[in-house]
């Protein structure tokens, strides 16, 4: 059975303070996903998984590498974790600044000992690499800054099975904006980004909403524990509603589903490929 499966997320609640509309954010998603899903059926998932997060990155509309926005200081510093399903390794970089690709520092780190690495000692090692020194910031970001906008999510992710069944996740954001110099949202923990050998999860929405509720590992345990995933995404985003948490999830499973779900007032915009078919669209409320 081919249980290929690709999914992708730009964010929840990613139109706030944004002059872009959900019909822009679904065009992006729309031309990253087959873009990737090439790249799953020749490389597979890790390197699927890459590839979408880097060109989410790049696309200005989202809130991740080019584009991210600004804490409270000016300053674009970005996160994002990537973990490998099958052996279990988690990597991350927190607070990463002036790098075009933080995913790939994320990736590059995963060959380390030590694999979560954050801010100057982060921007030093990704540069130690030859990676280039980039500029993350748009006029837009700029001037959402200067009004002093912060939103309360903004992050992208992709999560792949491949034909070999081997899960991968990967998330990055620029932050939720104007948050104090040096927060840690939840991208580059298990709470943002998990996978092991059965189920891969990526997150957004409201940082710590999302780390307070273990989200993405708390999916995971419970179709480990042998339910269902679109029963684990229910489950666990009605426990969401109760304490009023506000995010929203994407998930690959190790039969080739697709999932994708939002807590209650949330929008999650995301786009899919499986053995059954292609989707997109806005999940919660617009
Ligand atoms: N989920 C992104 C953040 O809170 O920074």
């Amino acid at each position: 059975m081919n249980r290929t499966a690709l999914i992708i997320h730009g964010g929840a609640g990613a139109r706030e303070g944004i002059h872009s509309g959900k019909d822009d954010y679904a065009r992006s998603l729309r031309k990253i996903l087959p873009a990737a899903w090439d790249v799953l059926a020749e490389d597979g998932a890790r390197a699927a998984v890459l590839q979408a997060v880097r060109l989410l990155e790049d696309d200005p509309l989202f809130n991740a590498g080019f584009g991210s926005r600004l804490q409270m200081d000016g300053i674009a510093r970005m996160s994002a974790a990537l973990m490998d399903g099958v052996a279990g390794r988690f990597s991350g970089v927190i607070n990463v600044e002036r790098v075009r690709h933080p995913i790939d520092v994320a990736a590059a780190l995963g060959g380390e000992r030590h694999r979560v690495l954050a801010g100057e000692h982060a921007t030093r090692y990704a540069h130690s690499l030859g990676m280039q020194d980039f500029d993350p910031v748009t006029p837009h970001r700029m001037a959402e800054h200067q009004r002093r906008l912060a939103g309360d999510t903004g992050t992208v992710g992709a999560v792949a099975i491949d034909r070999q069944g081997r899960i991968w996740a990967a998330t990055s954001t620029g932050g939720v904006g104007f948050e104090a110099p040096g927060r840690v949202s939840d991208s580059a923990t298990v709470a943002g980004t998990y996978a092991d050998a059965g189920v891969g999860v990526s997150c957004t929405g409201v940082g710590e909403d999302i780390v307070d509720h273990a989200a993405a590992t708390r999916v995971a345990v419970r179709v480990a524990d042998g339910m269902d995933l679109e029963a684990a995404i229910r489950r666990t985003l009605v426990e969401a509603d109760r304490r009023r948490l506000e995010y929203g999830l994407i998930a690959v499973d190790g039969d080739g589903q697709a999932r994708a779900g939002s807590s209650a007032g949330v929008t999650t915009i995301w786009a899919a490929r499986d053995r059954t078919g292609q989707r997109d669209f806005m999940d919660g409320e617009g």
